[in-house]
């Protein structure tokens, strides 16, 4: 299927398996307790294929900008549903809101509690607590997070809700995102539900609603296990009876994502390095915050070449990518077969934060392409982008093949 993404729409290109992002969704379904809501956070992957399987999974949404709430509504999610987060939400984002009966606002900040209680708008608010406990997540939130508010500024916080148009409906906590060790897991939700208990004690409130983040991660290397749903979804089993009558909700994007995600690239050229092979692609870190943000270029799963080479021996072989930037490195010392010029290099695990965080526009490249696939189909969901320096298209030259049809027949 990959090699027929390829053929298809060219390299370099995003490719999501619908089929493995269903079973992640099965995964959830079958381990966690059925009364923890579980909301899709759209900064994972906004793609609107990935949406509106999830949406019509049943999933809500967490979303952070005018445009994922436009993409949450337009692809399916309910607007009772929604979670909007952030440190700053504009004024359109907060009419929108307001308009949707049901949906949540998660408060960063006293100086947006007073903002947004001037404002005038009935909006249902979650506060978000800065943890008061150390991070595991190897993107870490803890005490010295810039987000949240702090334990003491809880009170100051309840006077601004209880003089405008707020509704406090519960509390809020993040502790960082891709935590892989499951006692990691289990200490951050633990932890998270007893600080919000501890908030709603010290105002006197009873919260409806318990989000306590999540972060749960993906094994991005050989050696990574996948995360023991069974331990989780016990721990959150216990975690219900105490938050009851409020309802525990997560928040979860790389783990539904990240690993139905494949990034494909063409080998464009051979580079002779002293001790080593290299290849040049088509591609680079440019399309790939996920691999920086991480470090996986020594690290990560190596690529799928295509078509395969069975049987040939590998050989440590650094992948380079198309910038002329010394960092980028899509692979370095991956066990790789010989490769010829044309051959397609498709990286697992690129499902997550990928394109939509990462600094496509550098050198004028054009934007990869975006597909889905499932049952032996594939939906482009975002063509190939001209460069944003495309000359050849202003001198009248862009009935041009693509370059990819050439090495590719
Ligand atoms: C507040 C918040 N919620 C949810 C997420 C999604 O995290 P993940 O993709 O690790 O599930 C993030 C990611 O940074 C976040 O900052």
């Amino acid at each position: 299927m990959l090699g027929r993404v390829a053929r298809l729409h060219g390299t370099p290109c995003y490719a999501y398996d619908l089929a493995r992002l269903r079973r992640q969704i099965g995964l959830l379904k079958s381990h966690l307790p059925p009364d923890v809501e579980v909301l899709y956070s759209l900064k994972a992957n906004p793609s609107p294929a990935v949406c509106r399987l999830l949406a019509a999974e049943g999933f809500g949404a967490d979303v952070v900008s005018v445009g994922e709430l436009s993409l949450a509504l337009g692809t399916g999610f309910t607007g009772r549903r929604i979670l909007a987060g952030g440190p700053y939400k504009p004024t359109e984002m907060l009419a929108r809101l307001a308009a949707l009966p049901g949906a949540l606002l998660s408060l960063d900040s006293v100086s947006e509690a007073e903002e947004l209680s001037r404002c005038g708008l009935p909006l249902r608010v979650i506060l978000r607590l800065r943890p008061d406990f150390p991070s595991s997540a190897v993107m870490g939130l803890g005490p010295g997070s810039r987000f949240g508010i702090a334990f003491e500024d809880l009170p100051r916080c309840h006077e601004i809700l209880r003089t405008g148009s707020l509704t406090l409906a519960g509390f809020h906590v993040f502790a960082g995102s891709q935590t892989l060790d499951p006692a990691a897991v289990v200490r951050h939700l633990r932890q998270s539900l007893d600080l919000s208990l501890r908030a709603a004690d010290r105002l006197g409130c009873e919260p409806e609603v318990l989000d306590l983040g999540g972060g749960f991660g993906v094994p991005y290397t050989a050696r990574d296990q996948e995360l023991p749903l069974e331990l989780i979804g016990e721990e959150l089993g216990s975690l219900c009876d105490r938050a009851a009558p409020g309802r525990i909700v997560l928040e979860l994007g790389r783990y539904l994502v990240a690993q139905a995600g494949w990034y494909l690239t063409r080998v464009v050229a051979h580079q002779a390095l002293p001790g080593r092979s290299a290849v040049v692609v088509d591609g680079g870190t440019h399309q790939r915050a996920d691999l920086c943000g991480l470090n996986l270029r020594a690290r990560g799963v190596p690529p799928v070449v295509l078509p395969p080479r069975p049987g040939l021996p590998l050989e440590p072989t650094d992948v380079l990518g198309c910038l002329c930037l010394s960092e980028d490195v899509l692979a370095e010392a991956s066990p790789l077969p010989a490769l010829a010029r044309g051959d397609v290099l498709a990286f697992p695990n690129a499902g997550a934060y990928g394109l939509s965080a990462s600094p496509f526009l550098f050198l004028g490249h054009p934007s990869p392409a975006e597909v889905a696939f499932e049952d032996g189909e594939i939906e482009l969901l975002q063509a190939p982008g001209a460069s944003t320096m495309n000359v050849a298209e202003l001198a009248g030259a862009a009935g041009a093949p693509p370059a990819w049809k050439e090495l590719w027949p």
